[in-house]
Parts: C-alpha cells; structure tokens; sequence
C-alpha cells in the first residue's frame, strides 16, 4: 500500500529548517499573488499543497519508506512509487531455496517443482483438482508470479484481466468487438467467475454450471424459485443454452436473435400447429412468453396470458 502518513510531521531537522527558511523566501515573493496563482506556484514545488480555502497548513509529504525531503525547494518531493511486495524467501535472502547457489540462476529443480517445496498446500488443492489450467499443469508458475517481488498483491507480473490477456488475447479481442458485453466480463473480473489455478468444474469455473449465475442473478433466482411454472432448461440452471458468458451480437448477451433462440430446441413446424400461434410467429417468442418462468405452464406474460383466458377457457 502506498498510503501517505496521515499525521503531520512538523518535527524539522537543521537541514530541513534550512529548507523552509529558502521556501518562506519565496512564499514571500507570492504575497501579491492572487490565491489560485500562489495554489499553482506552491503544487510546483510541493505535493499535497492544500486546495484554496482548506484549513490546514500542509505538512511536507514523504514517501512510505523513504525520508521526508530534507530540501524541499531543491528536490520537490518524488511521485510515490509503487511499493514492492517481497517474497519472503528472496528477503531473507535465502536465494539457494530456489537457485542451485547464490551465485548461479540455475533452477534446483523442474519449474514448478522449486515452489511445491514450500507451497505445499498449493500443491494439494491442485493435484486434488478435476480440472487444470494449463499453465500451472506445466509448472510455469512465473508466467503469472515474480518470483523474487512484485508491485502487485499476490506477487502477479500483472493486474486483474491483464493477466489472462497475457494469454487469452482471442478472448480479448472477441470482447472488444462485440456490441453487448457482460457487465463482469466487461470489468475485467475474470476471478469473480473463473479459478486461476484448479477447479472442479469445467473451464475452471468457480460454481457448478447450474449456480455459477445465481451468484449475482439472485433476484431471477428467488422469482423463478417462487414461480408456478419454469421453463425446463432455465429452472435446471442451463442459462448457457439461450446466453453467452462473456459477450454477444445480440441484446441479452443471447447466443442467437430473440426469436431464432427458441427454434434451438422448438421445432418451427411444431410451433406453427398451435392455435394461438396464427400470425404470432413472426414476432418475438419472447413478446408473449417469458423465457425463464410464468405463472401458467405456457409462460404467457401478462397481456399475453390475458388473451389467451379470454380466447379458448381453460379446462382447469
Ligand atoms: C522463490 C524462489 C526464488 C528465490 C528465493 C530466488 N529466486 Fe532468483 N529466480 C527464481 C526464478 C523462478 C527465476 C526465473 C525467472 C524467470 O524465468 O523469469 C529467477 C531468476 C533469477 C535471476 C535472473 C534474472 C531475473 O531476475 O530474472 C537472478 C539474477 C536471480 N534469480 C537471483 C536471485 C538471488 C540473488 C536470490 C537471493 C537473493 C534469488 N534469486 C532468490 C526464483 C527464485
Ligand atoms: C523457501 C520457501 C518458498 C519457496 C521455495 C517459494 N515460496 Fe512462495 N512464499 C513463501 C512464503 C513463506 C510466503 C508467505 C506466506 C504465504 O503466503 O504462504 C510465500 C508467498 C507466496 C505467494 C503469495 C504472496 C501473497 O501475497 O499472498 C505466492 C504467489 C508465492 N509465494 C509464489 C511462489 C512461487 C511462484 C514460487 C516458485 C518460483 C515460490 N513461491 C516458492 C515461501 C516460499
Ligand atoms: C495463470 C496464472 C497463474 C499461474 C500459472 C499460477 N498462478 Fe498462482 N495465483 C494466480 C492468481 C491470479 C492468484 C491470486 C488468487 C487470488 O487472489 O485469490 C494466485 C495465487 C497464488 C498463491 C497464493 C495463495 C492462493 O492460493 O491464493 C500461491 C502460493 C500461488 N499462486 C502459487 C503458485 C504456484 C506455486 C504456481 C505454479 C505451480 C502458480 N501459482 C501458478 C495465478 C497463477
Ligand atoms: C501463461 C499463459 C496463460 C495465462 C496468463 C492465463 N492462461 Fe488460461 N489458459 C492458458 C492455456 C495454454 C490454456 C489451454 C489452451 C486453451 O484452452 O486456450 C488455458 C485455458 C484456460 C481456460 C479453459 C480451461 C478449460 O478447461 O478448457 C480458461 C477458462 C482460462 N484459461 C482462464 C484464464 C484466466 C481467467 C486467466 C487469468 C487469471 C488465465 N486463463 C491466464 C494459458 C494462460
Ligand atoms: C460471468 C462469468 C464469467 C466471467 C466474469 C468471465 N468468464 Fe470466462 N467463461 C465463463 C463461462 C461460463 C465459460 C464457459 C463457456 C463454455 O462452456 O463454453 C467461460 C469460458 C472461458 C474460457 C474458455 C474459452 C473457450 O471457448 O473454451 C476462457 C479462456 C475464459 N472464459 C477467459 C475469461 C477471461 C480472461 C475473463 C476476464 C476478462 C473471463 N473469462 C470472465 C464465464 C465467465
Ligand atoms: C460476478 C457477477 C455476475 C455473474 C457471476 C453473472 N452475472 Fe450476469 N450480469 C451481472 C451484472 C452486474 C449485470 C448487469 C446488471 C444487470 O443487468 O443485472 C449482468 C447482466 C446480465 C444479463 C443482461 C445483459 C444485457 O445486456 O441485458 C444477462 C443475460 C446475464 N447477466 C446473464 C448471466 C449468465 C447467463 C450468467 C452465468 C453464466 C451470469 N449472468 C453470471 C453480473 C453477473
Ligand atoms: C430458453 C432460453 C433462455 C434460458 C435457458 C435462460 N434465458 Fe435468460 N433470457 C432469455 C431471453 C430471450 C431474454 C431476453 C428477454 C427479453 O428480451 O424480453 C433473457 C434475459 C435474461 C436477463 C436480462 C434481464 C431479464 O430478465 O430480462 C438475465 C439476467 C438472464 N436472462 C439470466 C438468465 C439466467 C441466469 C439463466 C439461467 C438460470 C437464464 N437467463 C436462462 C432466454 C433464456
Ligand atoms: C435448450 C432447449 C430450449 C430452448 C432454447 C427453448 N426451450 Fe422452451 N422448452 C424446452 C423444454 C425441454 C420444455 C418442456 C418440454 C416441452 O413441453 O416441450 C419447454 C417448454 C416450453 C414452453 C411450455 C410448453 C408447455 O407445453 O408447457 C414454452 C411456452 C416454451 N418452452 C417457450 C420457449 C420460448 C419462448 C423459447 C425461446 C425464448 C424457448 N422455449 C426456448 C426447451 C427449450
Ligand atoms: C402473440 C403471442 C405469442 C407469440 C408471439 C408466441 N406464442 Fe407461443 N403461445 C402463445 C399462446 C397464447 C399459447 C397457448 C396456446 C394454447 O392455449 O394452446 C402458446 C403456446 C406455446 C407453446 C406450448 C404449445 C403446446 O401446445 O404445448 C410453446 C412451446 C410456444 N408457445 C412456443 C413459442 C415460440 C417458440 C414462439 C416464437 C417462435 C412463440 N411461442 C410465439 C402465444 C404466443
């Protein structure tokens, strides 16, 4: 983390006094200035000069780990700079743990192998998986982690999708193309749906295919589980039949227009047999029935379903 100390540091060394004395020389060639223009002198030399009209004199900023600036004017302070997370074995400079000596970049063992010595834990959960990501299967761990340290947490060579883009550039390159994009997906949180590493479902996907959308659809979740009746493939769970994941030409993120979704498994002869059906299948399907679950066993939505008590009474 690079957070900057909250508290003042009004304690000043000799030098640092020094500093100040040649600031307040120059803050007094600013008395005549109007209040934005010293604003601007000051953020010149300075960080963290405060806006026009805040309370507080600001105090000299340092830098996590580094000492304050001991002359401000000379050397305005350095823009922070992403602070590095060791691996600890590379701190402590246990450099043979990994290296055949400390003088040698030589592997002690295949790759992959020198990090189950330790990450043993890792090693289980992954040799305990169904399915592997392939990389990891090669032992190529530092084709996602720096070995030795990192700016980023977990000691990844890089952040978030960056990461899977990496490698997946395909999947990349088919969501910047696409007009409908997966609000997920879009954000680049692949880890909100897929493991890094190992998983027990297919394409290494957190969830079994049936739950993994319920994660974040919950409220479709609770309205089918209250609904009287659900279309078979949405109450299994088998979203994946009728939507996409990650993207999609057509609104809804659906694998084929509104209508050609349906005759997936509807034969269109069939649907032509129905009564009601007279003059209705050119439209949307999806205009009278709801995809994932209705109130009657024909899904009818409302002005639909009216329709259809006025038309032919049930025998129910
Ligand atoms: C946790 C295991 C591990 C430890 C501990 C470790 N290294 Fe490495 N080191 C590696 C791996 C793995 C590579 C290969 C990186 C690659 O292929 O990109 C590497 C690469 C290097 C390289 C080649 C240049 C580079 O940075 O890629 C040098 C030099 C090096 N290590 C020196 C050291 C020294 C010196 C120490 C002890 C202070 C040390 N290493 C500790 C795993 C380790
Ligand atoms: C000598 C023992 C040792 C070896 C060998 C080793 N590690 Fe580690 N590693 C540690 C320790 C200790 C930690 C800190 C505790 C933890 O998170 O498990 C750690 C932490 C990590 C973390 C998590 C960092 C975090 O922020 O949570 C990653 C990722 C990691 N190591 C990857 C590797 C990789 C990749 C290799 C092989 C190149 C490797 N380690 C080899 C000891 C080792
Ligand atoms: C495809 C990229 C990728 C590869 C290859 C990979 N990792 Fe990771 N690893 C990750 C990501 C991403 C995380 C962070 C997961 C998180 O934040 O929950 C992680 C987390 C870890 C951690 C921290 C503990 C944990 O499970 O969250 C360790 C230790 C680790 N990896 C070790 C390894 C070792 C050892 C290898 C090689 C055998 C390896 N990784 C290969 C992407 C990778
Ligand atoms: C070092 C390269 C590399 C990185 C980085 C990488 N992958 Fe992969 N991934 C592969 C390879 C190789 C395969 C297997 C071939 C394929 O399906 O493209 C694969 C396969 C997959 C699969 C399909 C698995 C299956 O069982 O069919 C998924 C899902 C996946 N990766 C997700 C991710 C995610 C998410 C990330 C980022 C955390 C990521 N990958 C980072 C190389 C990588
Ligand atoms: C909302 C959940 C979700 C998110 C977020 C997500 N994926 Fe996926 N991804 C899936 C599902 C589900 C599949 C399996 C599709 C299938 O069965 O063919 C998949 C498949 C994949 C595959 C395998 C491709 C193939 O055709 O076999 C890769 C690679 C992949 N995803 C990478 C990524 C990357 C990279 C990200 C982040 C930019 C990401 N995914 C974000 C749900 C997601
Ligand atoms: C990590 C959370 C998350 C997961 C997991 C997830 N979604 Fe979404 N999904 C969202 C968000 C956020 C939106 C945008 C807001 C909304 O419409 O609710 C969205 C929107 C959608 C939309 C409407 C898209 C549009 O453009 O109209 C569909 C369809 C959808 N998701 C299907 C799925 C399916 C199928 C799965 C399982 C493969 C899934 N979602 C898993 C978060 C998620
Ligand atoms: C039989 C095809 C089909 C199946 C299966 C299906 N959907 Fe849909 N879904 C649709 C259609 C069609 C729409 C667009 C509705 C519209 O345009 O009126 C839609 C819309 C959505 C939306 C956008 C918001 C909304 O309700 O209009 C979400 C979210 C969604 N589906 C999630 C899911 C999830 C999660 C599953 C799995 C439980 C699933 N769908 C299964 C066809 C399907
Ligand atoms: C993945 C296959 C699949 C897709 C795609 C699909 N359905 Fe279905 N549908 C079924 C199954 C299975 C049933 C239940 C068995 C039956 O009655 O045929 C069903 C039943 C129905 C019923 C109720 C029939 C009855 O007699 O109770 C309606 C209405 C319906 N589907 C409309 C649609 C609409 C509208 C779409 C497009 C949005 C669609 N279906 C897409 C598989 C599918
Ligand atoms: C104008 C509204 C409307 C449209 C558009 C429409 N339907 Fe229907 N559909 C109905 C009504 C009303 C019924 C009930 C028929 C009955 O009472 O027998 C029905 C019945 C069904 C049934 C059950 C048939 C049976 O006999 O079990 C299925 C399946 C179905 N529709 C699928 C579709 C598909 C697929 C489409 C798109 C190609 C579609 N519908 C378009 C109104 C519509």
């Amino acid at each position: 983390m690079n957070r900057r100390p909250s508290k003042p540091n009004l304690r000043l060394t000799g030098r640092q006094a020094g500093g100040w004395l040649i600031v307040l020389a120059c803050l007094a060639l600013l008395v005549g200035c109007a209040t934005e223009t010293k604003q601007k002198w000051l953020t010149i030399f300075f960080d963290g000069v405060p806006k026009p009209g805040a309370a507080t004199n600001a105090p000299l900023q340092t830098v996590e780990g580094q000492p304050a600036s001991t002359n401000a004017v000379a050397q305005p302070v350095a823009p922070p700079q992403p602070q590095l997370i060791i691996h600890p074995p590379y701190g402590k400079r246990e450099c043979t743990a990994c290296h055949e000596s400390q003088y040698s970049q030589k592997m002690k063992g295949k790759p992959g192998e020198v990090c189950f010595t330790c990450h043993q834990e890792t090693q289980k959960s992954f040799a305990a998986a169904k399915v592997k990501h392939q990389p990891m299967e090669n032992g190529e761990c530092v084709s996602c982690h720096s070995p030795h340290n990192s700016a980023n947490k977990k000691l990844l060579i890089a952040k978030g999708e960056k990461l899977c883009f990496e490698c997946h550039e395909d999947v990349q390159q088919q969501l910047v193309k696409a007009r409908v994009k997966h609000q997920p997906v879009e954000n680049g949180e692949c880890s909100s749906c897929h493991s890094p590493h190992q998983s027990d479902f297919k394409k290494l996907l957190i969830k079994p295919a049936g739950k993994l959308c319920f994660e974040c659809h919950e409220d479709l979740q609770q309205q089918m589980d209250k609904a009287a009746f659900k279309h078979d493939p949405a109450g299994n769970g088998d979203c994946a039949s009728c939507h996409n994941p990650h993207q999609s030409a057509e609104p809804a993120l659906l694998i084929k227009d509104r209508r050609q979704v349906c005759f997936e498994c509807h034969e269109e002869k069939d649907m032509a047999e129905v009564k009601d059906h007279a003059d209705a299948l050119q439209e949307s399907c999806a205009n009278c029935h709801d995809p994932h679950f209705g109130k009657d066993k024909y899904l009818l939505k409302g002005a639909a379903a009216k329709a259809e008590g006025k038309g032919a009474p049930s025998p129910k």
